[in-house]
């Protein structure tokens, strides 16, 4: 009861009404006001025709932005950037620009207003309110899937060095990227690898943006690119399995699938390494597990059937598969804004096949021991 009389109820609003500062932030993104603004101050005036905003309306915008630190007003009231809203730059190192795109886009605003509807089913509110599962719509609409690619393409140029920087991939002779995207992540760690093949994994219409990312990186000589299902098969033959937010993407069923399919096509004595985010055990609080509890709820309202894992789940997921859990290893973070973001909550996890698995295997005769440089019916480029 003193508990209850000490509760501050503006808190609780505060928090319900959390909503409008996401909007308040996509807006401005939508608008592109902060590389409007990297040049210095500028009117509201002066903004309104840039962007072809009404202007009492756009500087009441500009209102709510200073309210949560964005901008700031300026000498003759113009209006300029703080170091928060620099964040919303496009063309600054870890700009989260396309980050706000994506996760305050149409798609992520609806699908969380049907909330409930996930909550009482289980079942995605995407699907009820598109007609298709999210990974069909990034691929029918044009203008979600170009957000939902720029999204992932920011997440890699600022999670890559990291990743590539706290793991020894040298020793590995053929890296396969399963559902790798555009290829950002492998073409990292490619470059920082000369002795390392790569293959890029994923459905054939996400892997036909790769060829300029591979060419930029100077690897794709040594990158072959393979569009498919992983519910079907993945190149066979490679030493390391690579997914990262893969499995958080599926059900238990569906996930266990994918990770059956790696095991059937590692080489003997392969790694599978999954980059995924950790659920803590218990309920938390603090920024941590606030983040990863969101990305666990973005998941329910927008994927079929994914979940993230504490790890007790992983280890359950990885041996219904085949696969022992050998390691949890922390990543290093960036010098940049998401810096706590990935030193408190991103963990790369690798497992390897059991021996069981790969002795029947080799038993078979259906895999060479070691260093595969390609794979079955693949050549590289
Ligand atoms: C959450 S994204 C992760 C992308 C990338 N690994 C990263 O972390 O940036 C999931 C990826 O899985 C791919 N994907 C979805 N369904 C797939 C399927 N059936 N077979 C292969 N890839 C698939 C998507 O195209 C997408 O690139």
């Amino acid at each position: 009861m003193a508990k209850d009389s000490t509760a501050d109820p503006g808190a609780m609003l505060q928090v319900a009404t959390g909503y409008t500062s996401a909007q308040v932030v996509h807006v401005a993104a939508q608008l592109g006001l902060a590389d409007l603004l990297a040049d210095g101050p500028r009117s509201i005036e002066d903004l309104a025709g840039a962007t072809d905003a009404h202007a009492p309306s756009l500087a009441r915008l500009v209102r709510a932005l200073a309210v949560l630190g964005v901008v700031s007003e300026g000498d003759g009231g113009r209006i300029e950037l703080t170091p928060l809203g620099t964040t919303l730059r496009s063309d600054v190192p870890g700009s989260v620009r396309d980050a706000v795109l994506f996760l305050v886009g149409e798609w992520s605003w609806r699908a969380w207003g049907g909330l409930l509807h996930s909550v009482r089913t289980g079942e995605p509110a995407f699907d009820r309110i598109f007609g298709m599962s999210n990974f069909e719509y990034w691929e029918h609409d044009a203008e979600a899937g170009a957000i939902h690619d720029a999204y992932f393409r920011a997440m890699a140029r600022t999670t890559s060095a990291p990743l590539v920087a706290g793991y020894d991939f040298s020793r590995f002779g053929t890296v396969v990227d399963v559902g790798g995207s555009n290829g950002s992540l492998l073409a990292a760690i490619l470059r920082a690898h000369p002795g390392v093949r790569g293959i890029l994994f994923d459905l054939p219409h996400v892997v036909a943006g790769a060829a300029p990312v591979l060419a930029e990186a100077g690897v794709a000589d040594r990158c072959a690119v393979v569009g498919g299902t992983f519910f079907e098969s993945v190149p066979p033959g490679a030493n390391a399995y690579l997914l990262k937010y893969i499995i958080h993407d599926w059900d238990d069923a569906r996930a266990g699938a994918i990770l059956r399919r790696c095991r059937e096509a590692a080489a003997p004595g392969a790694v599978l390494l999954l980059i995924e985010q950790v659920l803590p055990e218990r309920l938390e609080a603090g920024t941590a597990a606030q983040r990863v509890t969101r990305l666990d709820l973005q998941m329910l309202v927008l994927t079929p059937g994914g979940a993230e894992r504490t790890e007790g789940e992983f280890r359950a997921l990885l041996g219904a598969a085949g696969f022992a859990l050998r390691a949890v290893l922390p990543t290093a973070s960036p010098s940049t804004s998401w810096r706590p973001l990935l030193s408190s909550w991103m963990r790369e996890r690798e497992a390897v096949g059991a021996r069981a698995v790969y002795t029947g295997m080799l038993a078979r005769g259906t895999r060479p021991p070691g260093h595969v440089p390609g794979y079955d019916g693949v050549s590289y480029p």
